[in-house]
């Protein structure tokens, strides 16, 4: 535990959160940040020179799901925080003159129309963390693009299947319990050091309080089997917290860490998503993923489950 932490939050003055009188509603959730700057080691030598999150899932790019997400979910302002190297999701989002009026001399309209839709599905802005100090530096790069109000934290590696999206769900339960949420779920014991982990005191079906939380801490030190997963409800106050983090695990600046800090002011609540969780920055994830959404895939899908039935190993 960083010792400051308790000295530091009542030196900025913080409010200890508050449960808001039935009815009252929070300040709107108006703004995503896709943190998008890492290297990609785990999806080498794919990543090597295109960005990990470019790499296609079935027909779209791993990010696009989170887009999707963020969208689906009510939130049209997106900030992703790039890296050096990283343009060719700047390409992506943005229009192609030149691609669009080829389709359309060639008469493929519905193609045209999906290439549009990329473009204008949502108000994109990018910043670049120039050096790759971790996910809470990531996320403080964000910092002057978000503003004093609350936001929501995507992390694209992290491709969620379920039927209502994982940030709408967070998002009903944000004006229940106001504050900073994370979305958990329960892990394995050989996979806790891949994961924060978080102490959870059991408030509401699926809803705990977090008494703590510990970034891939060793199993005999894990507080509970409750991982964090890349959604976050976060109080612009993450900012302050983040700024006084000092480097932790793998001497990076931890979101988990600044989170923990923040405990010391604010109320940090876990909700258990209801849905399917993949991990597409690994090659197995990406696999388990990309068979998960090929199924599902209006166009892809039924031939493909019977391609697969068809398979003898
Ligand atoms: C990050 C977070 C970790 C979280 C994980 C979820 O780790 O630091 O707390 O459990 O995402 O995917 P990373 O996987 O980027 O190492």
């Amino acid at each position: 535990m960083y010792n400051g932490a308790l000295r530091w939050g009542s030196f900025l003055g913080l409010r200890r959160d508050r449960q808001l009188p039935k009815g009252e509603q929070r300040m709107p959730i108006r703004k995503a940040v896709i943190t998008a700057a890492g290297w990609g080691t785990r999806f080498l030598p794919a990543a090597k020179s295109q960005p990990k999150e470019m790499i296609p899932l079935v027909d779209k790019p791993v990010i696009q799901y989170a887009v999707e997400e963020a969208v689906a979910s009510g939130i049209h302002q997106i900030i992703i925080v790039t890296a050096q190297g990283k343009h060719a999701i700047e390409d992506y989002y943005d229009r192609s003159f030149e691609l669009e009026h080829y389709l359309e001399q060639k008469g493929e309209l519905k193609l045209l129309d999906e290439v549009r839709h990329v473009s204008q599905m949502a108000n994109i802005c990018y910043i670049r963390q120039k050096e790759q100090l971790g996910l809470g530096h990531a996320v403080l790069t964000a910092k002057d693009l978000v503003g004093d109000e609350p936001f929501a934290v995507f992390l694209p590696d992290d491709l969620f299947h379920s039927q209502v999206p994982v940030m709408k769900q967070m998002l009903e339960i944000y004006q229940r319990y106001p504050g900073n949420i994370i979305a958990t779920q329960h892990v394995e014991e050989e996979d806790i050091e891949k994961y924060g982990i978080i102490e959870p005191k059991k408030l509401d079906e699926r809803v705990y309080q977090v008494l703590n939380l510990v970034e891939k801490p060793r199993p005999e030190e894990a507080p509970s089997r409750l991982g964090i997963t890349g959604r976050y409800i976060l109080m612009p106050q993450i900012f302050e917290a983040l700024e006084a983090t000092p480097p932790g695990k793998g001497q990076e600046i931890q979101l988990t860490d600044g989170l923990r800090l923040l405990l010391q002011s604010q109320a940090v609540y876990a909700y258990e998503f209801e849905g399917i969780r993949y991990d597409t920055g690994t090659p197995l994830g990406w696999l388990k993923a990309t068979v998960a959404m090929a199924l599902q895939h209006a166009q892809l899908g039924p031939q493909f489950k019977d391609y697969l039935k068809s398979i003898k190993v």
